[in-house]
Parts: structure tokens; sequence; C-alpha cells
């Protein structure tokens, strides 16, 4: 049994195959948080002391005793107005105006299976990997009722939260502020691990110890964003890449989050991770539930490489979902670097030639396609087929493309309206906008009120009706700005920007359900909205509008941290790169762009002979090397940030394939070593190339020696396997 009720003590503790968390009902009912981390066993409500604090106050129910006080007691879900002054989990304005939710245990359900989130995406198990409880809690002065879910999949070393939050009362409350996941550590120094960044820089790795406060990180963009990923990592202060206690926090969401990590007076720290707070203000009338998106916890106490590999393995096998999520994923040809919007039928079709040519499955015609759409300025929201442009209908283009043994997929951006279209000047008010003020533009840009049901579902069969036209075998799905002006002419202010996400869910959710063989690939300018949320739908994401290779190490190498490369998606573009000017030679790229799904996104007619003799090469390499990079384990070798190179290699049943690009090349440069991971010691790996024989140990302990060679951003892509 994964989750254990221990009836005496009122104990739960909930297992995992390397962790172990467990909580407490005490005897004024609240619900305690006692611990989290490697495995132990025995009751720890012995780790919970007692003394009178001064300034810190003391539950009515508690007389006397002025040493029990909710301002020191560690919890589960601290709710607002209890005398706890730390960052609680949960704040709501009750009926009367008064900001209070003093939470008590009512009762539990234990039971097999992974519990499901109403329109919402969530961590999936089959029946007998997975444990759900359910611990019910409430407000007896305002019957707000207080659903706590964990999900504990135990070989997986992973526990899900969420909440659900139920008006029992007779008057409309108001949630203010809902997280899903709160940690409380009795004790303990940390530091913050989150990933920050910009457009076309995502997921640039930060570390901050957690001092007295509260560091938070967020999104108020109406998307995860480039700038904050939604997922962090609280580790020891010593804790490293293979050694040392750490814990992960993956919102599964997509919209306006927050986490924030506090240390207070007592040296105690409160982690907790939720729907962003700022301009939340959501309405519950009487007998309303409000569904607080899930959080995925782990624990590693071998250091951040096996946490990763701990949330590799539950994002692709249980939130990832669809035919392709185990599945070999095509080869794309994109259409954006290689003609962005300067493109007809022709163009596309030669290079669905190309691809052919080069043994490339399939190519993709991006931005620019329907509506009247020459540039960025106009058209989002006119999708029709722009025939004209294209000089045929979609379905004989897609039927020449497909007669040359080439898949075809499609760009859509079904959240955003140009006002230079026909949507616009046909329904102005279905954008987000503030009545009597001029809405903000963003890339000439607005966005479509996704939080109403007719937009949403005007927008959808529109859709539709084009991709019934053809063989539309995969579909990648933008959304390129943060979203202002957040008032819906509709959707009661303060619910808007969480609406908005429900409405996305949904229209993906009927998207995936309609066209069940589509691929899909998120994208948002490239990484800003990769998490969780958006894996549910869509097995991959357009992992950074920065193709350049040396950029993609260190993007790559933050993404990582969380996600599977299974979800990245990773292309081969033109040199010198479009958004950095930097030159690398081919093969690095195409490195680069193995640690990902695999595509190109450039004009293979500009290239000579001797590069489509490298491109098919690549091609067939991919393809030999393709599970291995999907479901194999992923190791970080090297930290691009601060070392001379990037290291990284995939293992799977003894085969290992090992990749490098050197970062910095100096006169009489020293030689760079690379350390293997996860090897069997014992083991002996022949390197097949030269034939070189190693043992695993030796490969582990000593490492590579790489060239010294000339030469800028040298690659090189090792295969050693197991004999
Ligand atoms: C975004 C995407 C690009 C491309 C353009 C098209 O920036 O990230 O890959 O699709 O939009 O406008």
């Amino acid at each position: 049994m994964a989750i254990n009720y221990q009836q005496e003590d009122h104990i739960f503790t909930l297992e995992t195959k390397h962790s172990t968390y467990q909580m407490k009902v005490d005897a004024f009912g609240f619900l305690l948080h006692l611990y989290y981390g490697a495995k132990v066993s025995g009751n720890m409500d012995y780790l919970l002391t007692y003394y009178d604090r001064g300034f810190s106050g003391n539950p009515f129910d508690a007389g006397e005793n002025r040493a029990y006080s909710m301002d020191v007691l560690p919890q589960e879900y601290p709710g607002i107005g209890t005398g706890d002054y730390r960052n609680c989990a949960l704040a709501v304005e009750n009926a009367d105006g008064s900001e209070c939710c003093d939470l008590r245990y009512t009762g539990h359900r234990i039971r097999k299976g992974k519990y499901a989130l109403k329109g919402l995406p969530a961590v999936h198990a089959e029946e007998d990997e997975a444990e759900t409880l359910e611990i019910l809690l409430e407000d007896a002065v305002t019957k707000t009722q207080v659903k706590l879910l964990y999900g504990v999949l135990e070989e997986d070393d992973i526990i899900t939260k969420s909440a659900e939050i139920t008006n029992g009362g007779t008057g409309q409350i108001v949630v203010e502020k809902a997280a899903s996941a709160c940690l409380d550590f009795l004790t303990g120094e940390y530091d913050l691990l989150t990933f920050c960044g910009r457009h076309a820089m995502e997921r640039n790795v930060q570390r901050d110890a957690v001092t007295c406060g509260t560091r938070s990180i967020g999104s108020r963009r109406g998307a995860s964003s480039h700038q904050y990923n939604p997922a962090a990592i609280l580790a020891a202060r010593d804790t490293t890449e293979d050694a040392g206690s750490c814990y992960g926090m993956a919102f599964v969401y997509s919209g306006n989050f927050l986490c924030e990590a506090e240390r207070d007076q007592f040296g105690q720290t409160r982690w907790t991770m939720g729907l962003n707070s700022d301009s939340f203000r959501y309405p519950l009338a009487p007998g309303e539930t409000l569904v607080v998106p899930e959080t995925i916890l782990s624990y590693s106490s071998e250091g951040f490489g096996r946490l990763s590999r701990q949330y590799h393995h539950c994002i692709r096998d249980h939130v990832c979902r669809g035919k392709y999520s185990r599945q070999a994923r095509p080869i794309l040809l994109n259409s954006w670097e290689a003609a962005y919007f300067n493109f007809t039928g022709e163009t596309i079709c030669r290079l669905a030639e190309s691809a052919a040519e080069l043994g490339i499955d399939m190519v993709v015609m991006d931005d620019g396609w329907f509506g009247k759409r020459e540039d960025d300025t106009s058209g989002l929201g006119d999708w029709q087929v722009n025939e004209e442009k294209l000089g045929c209908t979609l379905g004989e283009m897609i039927r020449r493309i497909n007669s040359l043994g080439v898949k075809f997929g499609l760009w859509i951006e079904p959240e955003m309206i140009s006002e230079d279209s026909r949507l616009y000047r046909e329904h102005p008010d279905w954008t987000l906008r503030i009545p009597g003020r001029e809405p903000i533009r963003s890339r000439s840009q607005l966005v479509l009120d996704f939080s109403r049901e007719e937009v949403r579902e005007y927008i959808f069969d529109r859709i539709c009706q084009v991709l019934d036209q053809g063989n539309v075998e995969y579909i990648k799905w933008d959304m390129n700005r943060s979203i202002a002006d957040v008032y819906s002419a509709r959707t009661v202010r303060g619910k808007v920007a969480h609406d908005y996400m429900l409405g996305v869910y949904e229209f993906l959710e009927k998207l995936t359900v309609r066209f069940p063989e589509i691929l899909l690939e998120g994208c948002c300018g490239g990484g800003g909205r990769f998490d969780a949320g958006m894996l549910y739908y869509t097995p991959q994401i357009w992992c950074s509008d920065n193709t350049d290779a040396v950029d993609r190490t260190r993007i790559q190498y933050g993404t990582s941290f969380f996600y599977p490369i299974s979800a990245v998606g990773s292309h081969v573009s033109a040199a010198p790169n479009h958004q950095t000017g930097r030159t690398t030679s081919l093969h690095t790229r195409a490195v680069v762009a193995m640690a990902g799904t695999f595509g190109y996104e450039l004009d293979p007619s500009k290239m000579d002979e001797a590069e489509k003799a490298e491109v098919k090469e690549q091609v067939r390499r991919y393809r030999n090397y393709e599970e291995l990079i999907r479901e194999g384990a992923y190791y970080r070798l090297s930290d691009p940030f601060t070392d001379c190179c990037a290291a990284w290699m995939f293992q799977r049943e003894g085969q290992v394939l090992l990749n490098v690009v050197m970062l910095e090349n100096h006169g009489n440069m020293p030689v760079t070593y690379v350390k293997l991971k996860g090897l069997e010691p014992e083991a002996v790996y022949q390197d097949t190339a030269g034939g070189r024989c190693y043992t695993g140990s030796a490969l582990m302990e000593a490492g590579l020696p790489l060239p010294v060679e000339m030469g800028e951003y040298l690659a090189y892509q090792i295969e050693l396997n197991k004999i």
C-alpha cells in the first residue's frame, strides 16, 4: 500500500520507492505536515514542538495553551486568518467580507488509481500504478470545504497534490489565493532553483539561497511565460547534480502561477505552488467548486540528475497522452526560417520535394497560409486557406505532398486576432479589452476572449473546416503574445485569466478527441508556455524561437531539469543563425537538435550537395538513435553556463550516446575530460566508431579525453555499447 492511515494517531503516510511523506490530524482537527524526504519508518509526530512564541496567536480552542500556534506549526494547507502570518495556501473572502478560512479535518478516503481533475490537465496512471488519498477539510463557520487530493505513483517516486474548494455555505465567497501544493520544512537551509529567462533565451538556471522573507517567482502574463517556468527545485545548500537532497514542484498549468519560498522567524521554510493571486478573485456561489491545478512533487537524495529523470519519466509516461506520447515523432522540415511569410504553394511543395530527397518525414507550413497574412500585422482570426497565395486548394497541395511520400503539418494560432482581419471587423467585442480604453498591442495582435464559449466554438469550427480539407498529420499551436487588458465583456472580473486557460484546455481537449491521429506541438513564441499543463495535450513543444546551437545547449540544459527530451522541439537551422548571427557547423547544429524531437528549419535548396549528403546522414543517424533519445535515461554531464563544453548523454539497455559541444577554444588548449554517468561500473563499453573498450568505472571516474582541435563549437557524438 502506497497510502497508509494509522487511525490511532491519525497519521497518513504516503510511500514511494525512495521517499516518505507524512501528515497528521491533530487534537484540534488541523492537518499538520510531519515529513517529506528520504524513506523513514515510524511516526514522525515527535518532530512537532510547542513553545510559547511571542506575537504568535493561539486558536481559541487551544484554551490557555499559549504554546499552540498556527504561526509555527507545519501545515498541509494553511488557510488565511488562523493566526499564521506566513504565506498561506488559501485565502478566501467570506460572504460577510471577512478574510478567514479555518480548515479542520472532517474525513478522508483512500482508493486505487489516480484522481482526475475536471477540465484540467493532470497526471494519469493505470488503476494499479497509483493510489489516491482525499482529505476533507471544512471551515465550521462558513462551511467552505476543501478536498485535498494526493496521488501517489509509488514506483515513479511521484506524489501529486491538488485541491478542490467548494462553497458549502449560503452566501457567495471569493477565492483570493489558491495553491495546490504547500510544503513546510521544520528545519534546514535551502536554495531555490528557478528557470528564468526571456523570449529566445528561456530557462536559464538560477540558484538563490532562501533567506528570511519570501523569494517568489510567477507569471501574470496569462501564459506560464518565457520569464519564469512554473517548476522549481528546493535543494539543500550542498546539493549538486549527483549528490544531496532536493525536492521538485512542477505545476501542471499553463497560465498565471505563483511559487513562493519563505524562510520564517524560526528558520522554518514554507514552499508553495499555485495560481497567481494577483488580480485573481474567483467568486463561488453556494455549491460551486474551484478546482486548483495540480502540482507534481518528487524527492531525490541523489542530486538534481536523479530528480530530473524522475520528472522525465513521469511527464513522458503519465502527463503526455495520445498516440504519439510513446512513439517516434516525424522528422520535420518547417517553413518558418526557410521562407517566413514569403511562400506560395509551390514553395511548400518544393520543401516537400527536398524532404523526400533528404529522407525527412514531414513538411510543416508555418504562419502565413490563411486570411490576409503577408506579415505579422494582419489576418489572425481568419482561418480560411488563402488559396490565391497557395495557388491551389489545401487539399490539392497536401495530396501533392503526400504523393511524394511526405506527411503534412500546419501552424495555427487560435487564441489571437489581428485588428486587420474580417473577424475583428465583425466581432471587435470578442477580444479581451478594457471598456473605454484602447487595447495594449503586442506583435500587432490582440487576444481573443477564450473564456467565452461562443468565441471558442467559432474558432474551433473554422479550424476544423480547414483540417477536414486534407490529410493534416501535425499541428503547431502557437501563442505569440502575453495577455494584457484582462477584462471580459462576459466573464466576471477576477475569473478571466483562469477561465481563459480553462477555455484553452477545453479547446485542446476537443481538438485531440476530434483528431486523435494528429500530432500536436505546443509553441508560444518558442518556449513561453513550456509546462506540464500543455504537455498533457501536446506531447512536444517548440523549445525556443532561438535555434542557435550554442544558445540552445543552454536553453535545452535548463529545460532538461523537468521536461523529458521527447517533449523538446529542436531543429537544425541555417548558418549564420537568424537569431544570433553566429555560425556553427552543420554537424554541431545536428548534434544539438538531436537532443529533442529532431527536424530542420531551413531551405534545403540553398544547400550544396555535400551539405545535402550530410543532412541525409544526420537523418539516418537520428532514426538509429531515436528510441534511445526518446526513451533513454538522460544525464547532464556538464553545466554549459559555466563549463567549457556542453555535454550530455543518453543511456538505454547498455547503449550509450555521448554528446559534446565545445563552447570554448583557446591557444594551446588544455584537454577536456568528460565523465560519463549511470553506467555499470564492472561492465565493458565499446566505442562503436573506434572499437576501443573501456570499463564503466573508468568512463565514470576518469572520463574520456576530448580531442584538442582547431575550430569553433566543434561537436562530438560518440556511441558506446555494453559488451
Ligand atoms: C512564433 C513561433 C515561430 C513561428 C512564428 C510564426 O514566433 O515560435 O516558430 O511559428 O511564431 O509567426
